[in-house]
């Protein structure tokens, strides 16, 4: 499912001829290809917030294997805020709750890697975590040098505490300390949006950046994250990713139409694909949306482009949402905000297709194909979507 070799392969004006240059080598990724794709993973906290322990992690990792979703493309399992001890330790090193955590944090590495999986982490480029805990500013290279002693493979970096200090200053600091380590490690900044690291994530080695404050398991909230990322396609692409925010699919305050529009949306946007739920005893509707196959695909095909707005019409609530992949086929998200199911349409020659007579649809979730002469059409549940991936036939 994963095509990293075509996205490598694409020439760079295929890429985005917008996109700003890597400046520094010594913020630049530390291994080639790393987030070629966006990244695929759970992370603990929009299902789980402080309640984390290594047996949760331990026995998230098995059901990843388990579920499907490994072979699926999930890879990376990633704990939040609330890992760490109240304290450093005497020579002045993060060190793992001693409760939560009492094997440390390089025993969970070394269990996850077991299960071929890899482990992320949290800290935040302040004095303290958004929990109060203790944080990396000024500690940069300590704590990076920790986290690959640990064999860490992926950190989330968070704003809270950060005394008002530039962002690029904060972030490059971290990302200068990894890259010392020589360990191959996700970089992913967590500033929600404020200092538009869109424009400079990249430069300071990001591989994706959070565009907005966070996702809550509310339709509005998803919805309202959406709108926000109008804009940003430009700024996307391999090796650094619009991120807007981690999934909440199986967490049980949105309905199944709901859900399926959320990832829907979020493959269309070639987010990173980080599920926030309780793996180990999802529903096989819930694993059957979070490993929809056709669905990862357009979210890890890089044609190009972020998937764009292209129609939004506000009367009747409903937006077309389209992506180029990169064999010249589209991906189509109809998307219904209203609160009545109704027909959406698109016109064949809006979508940016070739010319043909015919095309044929792959209906995502139905699993059907259909034959399309003028109009993509298709009936949408209230807060629903459908999703095609079109071509010429
Ligand atoms: C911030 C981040 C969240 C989460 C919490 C943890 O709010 O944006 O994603 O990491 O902190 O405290």
């Amino acid at each position: 499912m994963r095509i990293n070799a075509v996205a490598m392969c694409l020439p760079l004006v295929l890429l985005g001829a917008a996109r700003p240059h890597i400046a520094d080598p010594a913020v630049a990724s530390t291994a080639p290809g790393l987030a070629a794709t966006p990244p695929m993973g759970w992370n603990s906290w929009n299902k789980f917030g402080c309640n984390i322990d290594e047996q949760l992690i331990e026995q998230t990792a098995d059901a990843m294997v388990s579920s499907g979703m490994r072979v699926a493309g999930y890879q990376y399992v990633n704990i939040d805020d609330c890992w760490m001890a109240k304290t450093r330790d005497a020579a002045g090193n993060l060190q793992a709750d001693p409760v939560r955590f009492p094997h440390g944090i390089k025993a969970i590495a070394d269990y996850v890697h077991g299960k071929g999986l890899k482990l992320g982490i949290y800290s935040s480029a302040g004095t303290a975590t958004c929990q109060g805990l203790p944080a990396s500013l000024d500690h940069e290279v300590a704590d990076a040098k920790k986290f690959a002693e640990w064999g860490v493979d992926y950190l989330k970096y968070d704003n809270c505490n950060n005394q008002k200090r530039p962002a690029i200053e904060r972030y490059t600091a971290m990302s200068k300390a990894l890259k010392a380590t020589g360990r191959p490690i996700v970089f992913s900044l967590c500033e929600w949006g404020e200092n538009k690291p869109w424009e400079w994530g990249r430069q300071v080695g990001g591989m994706l950046w959070r565009t907005t404050g966070d996702i809550s398991d509310r339709w509005n909230s998803m919805i309202g994250i959406l709108d926000k990322q109008v804009g940003l396609e430009k700024y996307s692409g391999p090796g650094g990713w619009n991120d807007p925010d981690m999934l909440e699919v199986g967490n049980g305050r949105m309905s199944f139409s709901e859900y399926i529009a959320h990832f829907s949306l979020w493959a269309l946007l070639n987010a990173p694909l980080i599920a926030g739920n309780d793996l180990r005893s999802m529903s096989d509707t819930t694993r059957a949306i979070l490993t929809n196959r056709a669905v990862i695909a357009v979210d890890q095909d890089w044609g190009g482009q972020q998937g764009t707005l292209l129609h939004n019409d506000t009367t009747t609530h409903t937006q077309v949402w389209v992506k180029p992949m990169h064999d010249g086929s589209r991906a189509v998200v109809l998307l219904n905000r209203g609160s009545v199911a109704t027909s959406i349409s698109v016109a064949t020659a809006d979508l940016g297709l070739p010319p043909a007579k015919e095309y044929q649809a792959l209906d995502v979730w139905a699993h059907t194909v259909q034959t399309v002469l003028g109009d993509l059409q298709s009936g949408v549940p209230p807060h629903g979507a459908a999703m095609f991936v079109i071509k010429r036939k």
